[in-house]
């Protein structure tokens, strides 16, 4: 059936499986593969040096309900923020990170295309185009001091990157000043030397020193202490190649022209009205979804200007579809995703999977499930390979039905300096990063 179709999990932030994942050892069961699981689920009991230092939520903690929601340490006055960056290993040194200088902009496309994150089997790299990083990183209100970068003092080669922008994130009633951050990246040579914890150390002070206390990230490791774990799901739309280039694999009793037949799409979409955004339409937009995220306990409380930074369609970065009613023009329903290929490594035939990346869906007046069948209509019909999504949000309502099967990847969600009581379900979350 279609639920079992991926083999290999889509490069979602999750290098390593999760040890708990039920998928564990049926998919690969190589010696390297059962003794890399074993070493991870030791380590889950392992210390965390430098995450046991900061202001999250503890492992030691998890299930104590007597300690209160909010900020963990109360802000510090601005005066008492260090002025000077951290140290870094002689041989290196900071940048920050002008990207829309276009050079600079491609040593940041090159750092990642090489090295930033691989699935388990290292058959797939994520890969931001430079257009996806300029509208990522820049979104309203952004700090150009929050893109830093290493270089090597003597080369200048940049050999390590992370990134914030500013976000107002709502956690139940409370609507906090937060930074995103993003795109932590090492070279694969100067890896497990502890330079990520300097790294986070850098744009934790640089955003401090914005009078911001909070941050929002996610990682596919676990870490001290996720608000929520969440799973990735793909819908096939271009079987064959995923098939040729080892991303799923072949259910049983299937043959290649039966999977084909099984994730057919129609030519055009179903929704009268159905339609790509447009300008006109930001207040319009921005009244539904800030409407409809206020039913999630984390979610991005967005206004005009962010909606048209993030969800105005951008060409092969953002594409955003609605529906307005034919009868009364009124705009009922959204949907939307975002379009990260990732490079297919050491394949004869094939050297990029393209694929869509669900983003923020809104449904009023038209079914969820009818809504993202006439989106995935659309990246069929723009030639994806294949459509992810998560299981936040309402998204668990339609993902079996339109034939999506579960990836192996887990995301966790972390917040910085913010405590949660409960771990959240993932259908409490409305928040999507990129
Ligand atoms: C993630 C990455 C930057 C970590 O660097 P590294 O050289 O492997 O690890 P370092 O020795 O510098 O630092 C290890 C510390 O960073 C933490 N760390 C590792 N990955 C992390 C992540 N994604 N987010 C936050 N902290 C992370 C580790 O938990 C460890 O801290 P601990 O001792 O408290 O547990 C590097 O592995 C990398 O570039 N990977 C590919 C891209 C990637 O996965 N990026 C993260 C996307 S979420």
């Amino acid at each position: 059936m279609a639920d079992s179709n991926s083999s290999h999990d889509y490069p979602s932030e999750n290098p390593k499986p999760d040890p708990d994942a039920n998928s564990s050892l049926g998919n690969d069961s190589s010696i390297e593969a059962i003794a890399r699981r074993v070493q991870d689920s030791l380590s889950l009991g392992k210390k965390h040096k430098f995450w046991e230092t900061q202001p999250v939520g503890q492992f030691k903690d998890v299930g104590d309900t007597s300690l209160p929601e909010g900020p963990i340490e109360p802000t510090t006055p601005l005066s008492e923020v260090k002025q000077e960056p951290y140290n870094l290993p002689s041989l290196y040194e900071w940048t920050t990170c002008d990207i829309d200088d276009e050079d600079t902009c491609t040593e940041i496309y090159n750092l990642l295309t090489n090295n930033y994150v691989e699935d388990d089997e290292n058959m797939f790299r994520f890969n931001y185009s430079k257009e996806f990083l300029r509208w990522a990183l820049r979104p309203p209100g952004y700090f150009k001091s929050w893109h830093i970068g290493v270089r090597v003092k003597v080369s200048k080669k940049l050999v390590a990157f992370i990134t914030g922008v500013p976000a107002k994130i709502r956690v139940r009633d409370e609507v906090v000043n937060m930074a995103e951050i993003n795109f932590l990246c090492v070279h694969k040579k100067l890896r497990s030397k502890r330079l990520a914890p300097v790294m986070i150390k850098e744009i934790t002070r640089r955003v401090h020193l914005e009078n911001i206390w909070q941050a929002a990230y996610t990682a596919g490791v676990v870490l001290p202490t996720p608000i929520s774990t969440c799973q990735y799901w793909h819908r096939s739309l271009n079987p064959k190649k995923l098939i040729d280039v080892g991303f799923s694999r072949l259910g049983a009793r299937m043959t290649i022209s039966r999977t084909i037949k099984l994730y057919k799409l129609p030519e055009s979409t179903v929704t009268p009205g159905f339609r790509k955004m447009e300008l006109r339409d930001v207040p319009a937009v921005t009244r539904l979804i800030r409407n409809y995220l206020s039913q999630f306990v984390v979610a991005p409380d967005f206004d005009e200007n962010d909606v048209e930074h993030w969800l105005l369609p951008t060409e092969n970065v953002v594409d955003s579809y609605l529906v307005e009613s034919p009868e009364t023009h009124e705009v009922t329903d959204f949907c939307s995703f975002y379009t990260l290929p990732s490079s297919i490594l050491g394949n004869q035939n094939y050297s990029t999977l393209k694929a869509a990346y669900s983003y923020y869906n809104v449904s009023t007046q038209t079914p969820l499930l009818q809504l993202m069948n006439d989106a995935l209509i659309v990246a069929k019909r723009k030639d994806y390979d294949v459509f992810n999504a998560l299981d936040i949000m309402q998204n668990a309502s339609f993902l079996k039905e339109l034939k999506f099967g579960p990836g192996d990847g887990q995301l966790h969600y972390y917040l910085y300096n913010y405590r949660i009581r409960h771990t959240l379900k993932p259908s409490e979350l409305g928040l999507v990063l990129l």
